[in-house]
Formats: C-alpha cells, structure tokens, sequence
C-alpha cells in the first residue's frame, strides 16, 4: 500500500492533461491495493474540489468536479479549503448468506477529505474515496455544524469526465421505470430523450439527456468502465446527463414535481457512494463485488429461514392472456387497460394452485408465485385513483389460500406471495403489517411486490426519496416477518443486499414478460449479452428465464421470445437470482427431455467464474453450487451465430465429470428454428477443452457431474 501527498512522479503525465490543476496543488491521492487504480484528489485555484482516476498509469477520468446546488443557501463547490485528510485501507473477507459466491474479499484504500468553505459562515463537508482494484466509490458526508441543520438539494453535480469518445450500453434516463431496450451507441450519440415514448411502458419520465445506470462502457483502448451507485438510502436515485459535445457525465438525480426538490436531509448525513467499476476483461465487471462491498454489513443476523430456490407460477398463462389475474373482467397488460374481453378465465383457484404444485413437487421445484389470488384486480387497471385498490389479505372466493398452503406443505411447495401495490406506496404501507403478517402465519417466507403505472401521490416518482425510502422501510419491515421480497417496478439495486438479505432479487429491467405482450416485437436475441455486462452488475434480477414454447402459439400467435431454447437453459448460470424462476406453462415442460437441465440447475453459489465474453455480443459463465460443489455453466449470444472454445479450469484437480450439453441443434435459429436442440454428454476433467457451437440468438446449458467412483 502507498499514499501520496506530494507529487509523485508517475502523474506528471496527468497533470498535462489536466488544465485545471494550479501550478502547487496540494495533491491528495490513494492507490488501490495492488497500485493499478489512482485517485487524485486536489482543489482548483478557485477552491473548487476535483479528482482525476488513473488505470495503470493512464488517465480514465479527467479533472471532474463535485458539488451541490441547495434550496435557500448558496451553491457548494467554490471557494473550499481543505481542513485535513486522512488515509486508511481495510481488508475483509465476509459471507453472502446467498448470492454468486459464498465468500467476498473486501480490500481498498481510503482516503478521506475533510473541506470548509472560507469565512464565518462556512459550511463542512467531507469527501471520502475508497480504491479497489476493480474500480473505485466515493461518497459525501455532511457532518452536524452550526450553519446548516438540513440540506434541501435541488441538484448533486457530481461529474466524470471521460477521456474519449467510448462505445456505450445504455438505457434512457428514467424517472420511473428501467424497462427500456438497451441502446449502443457512442457517447457522442447518446440520445435519450427519443425514448420518452414506448407504447408498453405505464409511465415514463425523461427530464434530460441523461442514463440510468449501471451504464457499461468499453474504451477504444479496450478498457471496461461501468458507472453505478452503491447504498442508495434515505436519497434519490442518480441519473447521469450526458454532455454528448464535451464527454462530460454529471449526476442528475430524480426529483419530487410535488415537493419541487430532489432531496431532503437533516444533518448528519452521507450520501450514496458513487461508482466506478474499471477493469481490463469484460467477465471481471460481472465478477466485481464492488457495488455489495461499498455497502454496510447485515443487519438482520440470522436470515436462514429464507432458501434459494427454483419457483413456478400462476403467471405466464395471464400474460399469454390464457387465465386473468381478476375473477370478473378481463386485462390486457399491453395497453394497461381492460379493453379486452378475451373470455379467459381467473388463474389463481384452489384448482389450478394444486395442478402447479403437483407440478413442482415432481420436479425439484421448491416456490409456487400466484397472482391474482386477492381481490381488487377488477378495480385496477385503468383506473386513477388506485388508493385502496388492494388490502393483500382478501383471497378471491374461489382461491381457498389455506388449502393451497396445506397442499404445498404436504408435498414440499412453499406458496411465494405477491402484492401488486398499484404504485399507491401510502395504501401499501397502511396494510403491510397485516399483510407480512398472514405470510408469516401461512409459513411463507418470500414476496413478490410489484408498483405498475404511476406512483400516487402524483409528482413523485419510482426513483425518489419518498419511494426510495419506500422500498427500503418495505423490505426491512419484511425481514420482522421472516419475509424476503422480490420488487418489480422497484428501485434500483444498490447492493443492500448485503446489508438487508432479505433483498433477494428484483425486475427493474425488461423482463422475459415483454416477449408475451411487446408491441414492438419484444427483446431482441441481444438483449440479455447487454444485460449481463450491465443491470446484472447491480444486482439480483427476477428475469423469469425458461420459456420452451418460443413461438408462444396458439396464445399469442404476434409475439414470441427471440432466443432459442438452449438460450432459455442457459439463463438459469447466466442471470444470477437467488429465485429463479421456470416460467413456461406446465404442459411446456411435461415430457420435455431439456426440461431436466432446469431440474438440475442449482439457484445459490459457492463461486462464479466468467469464462469470457463482450457486452452485447456474448457471455460464458460457469457457477458451482453451494453445498453439493456441483459445476453448470451457461453461454449466451446475440444474433449473431458463435464458435466457442473454453477450457475447463474451473473443474476439481484429479476428478473426472459427465458433462450433460443441451446445445443448439445444427438447424438451430432464433427465429427460423429455435426448439431444435440437442443433449449430448461427454466425460471431461480439469484442463479439458470444450468447442460449443452457439447458433444465432442461442446458447448452451451445461451440467458437470462428477464420477462417483474416481
Ligand atoms: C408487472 C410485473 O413485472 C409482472 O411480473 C406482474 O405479473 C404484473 N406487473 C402484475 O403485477
Ligand atoms: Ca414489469
């Protein structure tokens, strides 16, 4: 470890790039454990505070600076002297309960800044930076001071300037949802207010030219950068506009048109940290812990009553339109509305739960989710006033949700609930005691929550304070219940998982349900390559994977899913989720020699490796399962047909394995033929090569086993 306070020789070259710096600027700056990431902090002859990041030796982000803009009180970010600084480093090895791997090492330096304005009046803050080698955070503090009881922001401006014009993954801006199609373009030709109007999304709010983010680059020197943020709490979501003429990237963060400010704090207080995850390989942002890392440790202790697991559903029969979540009318979740009457009948009965649960039961398959099972579906969509739509204790009469527990009980099916709020956050938080509740006395322990349309109160939205503190106060009230939630329409994930375990997985992406109901043709075979390298960075995602019956006939003959099958297997590795779910409809499944991979398929990790890949173009990753130490591993591509050629490094010293391939057929295509597939198997050890044929918008699923008797 080192840390600098004079100039050290190898950021002569920076300085050069740098214009802003004064001729003696009192350098401040932090490496990371291994010295290939350096920050600089330093202030400009103005006072105002700036930092540079450098990657072995070479500037990524160029002077950028910080500051806020308040309500009532002068802007900060000029006129700052520095009070004193401190540097430590940390190194921790701590356990995920679940998650990728079991074990995360926690090493960085830290430097910490404590500034003043000048005068008598002068107000505090403190920056402090932590450098990993797979990237960097850096958060403000606001300590209590004389000066300043309450901070009422109306903007953050917190930048980074990029050093070139790099290929960029992004989604629009959002205030609301993050159920955008990704975009890859320069940042040069970041465009997001062209993506204001979608015809599949309830609500969506792009103020300005900015991202959301994770928002995944690749530099023309093949350097990774992916910008997040880490501990969203008790603050509003960043956005990050976009300066498409000078590079620059600087928070925007989400407002209240309600309360006419962005966020509301007393003093003491930190922020969020903001991210950078900087790496040489693609596969090592997937494999970075930073966002957890940058996260404080759990606080609920003992969360054992909650286990991974596999979960069917009364679901995609209601997006296929073949059963309706109501009893009495009729939804058509593509318009929002209840235009159609398709004659369909309710999916969530006594019947039809224990026909799913037969299901599961004979196939390794621990979860069943039901939808529609409470009253006041029929009073929802379409509807403005959605306070008190739903009470999420009031089964439909024809759904007996004490005999569906008894009967799941019985044969090892545990019910997963699921509150559609209706986005009427103030309704939900009237009920949610009684509701976690009879969860709690019906032996469950996970939820599925859902905010669709626009939130109520109007003026705010999904990624405010308000529904920011939301989220989080929901979740950790659902841990005193032993309850575990599963948001869709959420907030972003920030990595408090690791503090709040009971955060298991969320949407906040599109999902596999678009392909059943997208008017715009659903998500391209490129989809989930992107996803990979950057929503997943941020955290668990509920994406629903599994669908068998690509061409979804005779229920939605318009749509389908724009992968093959072998794609849909490969997603179980892929996408990580501590619930995973096997969404095709049980008669998709019945008979189907592929469905076996799903059977088999582990939903909680000792260890993740990412064996290679490119955003948007491909992924390979393998997973060994927590426990049994068994090896799946998955390969992904876009539309684009793809040879791979991997090693088995991953694989125990000494022991032989019966790899089981389901493989894309020859005749495979996303479009033209995507069920033909084919299961072969074949014994491999560690230091074997494997050659996998991906066919356009395809994949691989594999199973190793290891051989009993070696
Ligand atoms: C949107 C969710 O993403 C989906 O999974 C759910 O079925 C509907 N809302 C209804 O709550
Ligand atoms: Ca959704």
């Amino acid at each position: 470890m080192s840390f600098k306070t004079t100039c050290p020789f190898a950021l002569f070259f920076i300085f050069l790039l740098s214009c802003s710096i004064p001729e003696t600027p009192q350098l401040l700056t932090v490496e990371s454990p291994s010295g290939n990431n350096l920050v600089t902090f330093f202030l400009t002859e103005k006072g105002q505070a700036a930092y540079i990041v450098a990657h072995e030796n070479k500037v990524v982000l160029d002077t950028s600076f910080l500051g806020f803009d308040f309500k009532d009180q002068p802007s900060l970010g000029t006129g700052l002297m520095v009070q004193g600084s401190t540097t430590s480093t940390f190194n921790e090895t701590w356990e995920m309960p679940w998650g990728e791997q079991r074990e995360v090492v926690n090493h960085y330096n830290e430097l910490h800044i404590d500034l003043s304005e000048a005068g008598e009046s002068a107000r505090l803050f403190s920056v402090t930076f932590r450098v990993y080698d797979d990237g960097i955070g850096f958060r403000y503090s606001f300590p209590e001071q004389e000066g300043m009881k309450e901070a009422i922001i109306m903007d953050e401006r917190t930048q980074f300037r990029l050093t070139g014009d790099h290929t960029a993954w992004w989604i629009p801006g959002d205030w609301d949802i993050y159920e955008h199609l990704y975009n890859k373009t320069k940042v040069s030709e970041i465009n997001a207010i062209s993506k204001r109007d979608h015809p599949n999304l309830a609500q969506t709010y792009i103020p300005f030219n900015a991202v959301n983010t994770p928002v995944t680059m690749k530099a023309d020197n093949g350097l990774y950068l992916s910008f997040h943020e880490a501990a969203l709490v008790d603050y509003s979501d960043m956005t990050l506009k976009v300066d498409t003429t000078t590079l620059l990237l600087e928070s925007g963060l989400v407002g209240s048109d309600r309360l006419g400010y962005k966020v509301k704090r007393t003093l003491p207080f930190s922020t969020p940290w903001r991210t950078v995850q900087i790496t040489e390989r693609a596969g090592d942002l997937i494999e970075s812990k930073l966002i957890v890392n940058l996260n404080e440790p759990n606080k609920l202790g003992d969360v054992s009553w909650f286990t991974p697991m596999k979960y069917v559903g009364i679901w995609w029969e209601m997006h296929l339109g073949v059963s309706t979540w109501d009893m009495g009318r009729t939804q058509d979740m593509s318009t929002h509305t209840t235009d159609k009457v398709t004659g369909a009948k309710h999916g969530a009965t006594t019947a039809n739960a224990k026909r799913y649960i037969d299901f599961a039961a004979r196939n390794n398959i621990k979860g069943l989710l039901v939808e529609g099972w409470n009253t006041g579906w029929e009073n929802w969509i379409g509807v403005e006033d959605r306070e008190g739509v739903f009470d999420f204790v009031t089964p439909y009469p024809d759904y007996d949700i004490h005999e569906v527990v008894r009967y799941g009980r019985e044969k090892g099916v545990e019910l997963i609930m699921h509150h559609e709020t209706s986005a009427a956050p103030r309704t939900y938080e009237q009920y949610v005691d009684s509701a976690y509740a009879l969860i709690q006395s019906l032996g469950s322990h996970s939820v599925k929550s859902g905010y669709v349309g626009p939130i109520i109160p109007k003026g705010e939205y999904h990624h405010g304070q308000m529904m920011v503190n939301h989220y989080n106060n929901m979740a950790i009230k659902a841990a005193e219940y032993q309850v575990a939630v599963n948001a869709h329409e959420p907030i972003k994930a920030t990595g408090l998982r690791r503090t709040y375990p009971n955060i298991i997985s969320r949407e906040g992406l599109r999902g596999q349900e678009f392909n059943a109901w997208a008017s715009d043709g659903g998500n391209p075979p490129e989809h989930l390559p992107i996803v990979a390298f950057t929503r997943m960075l941020s955290g668990p995602i509920d994406f629903t994977p599994g669908i068998f019956n690509i061409k979804l006939n005779p229920h939605k003959p318009e749509n389908q899913v724009n992968t093959t099958l072998a794609h849909q297997l490969a997603l179980y590795v892929v996408i990580y989720s501590p619930v995973q779910m096997a969404a095709d409809l049980p008669e998709n499944y019945e008979g189907h020699p592929a469905f076996q991979f799903i059977r088999d398929v582990g939903a909680d990790w000792e260890q993740t490796k990412v064996l290679d890949g490119e955003p948007g173009d491909f992924v390979v990753i393998a997973r060994q399962e927590k426990d049994n130490g068994q090896w799946f591993l998955g390969a992904i591509t876009d539309e684009n047909p793809r040879d791979l050629d991997f090693t088995l490094d991953f694989l125990e010293d000494g022991k032989e394995y019966t790899a089981t391939i389901y493989a894309d057929g020859d005749e495979a295509h996303w479009d033209d033929n995507p069920t033909d597939y084919q299961i072969t198997t074949t014994n491999v050890n560690k230091g074997s090569s494997l050659e996998l044929k991906l066919a356009a918008g395809g994949g691989a699923a594999i199973s190793f086993e290891k051989n009993r008797l070696l």
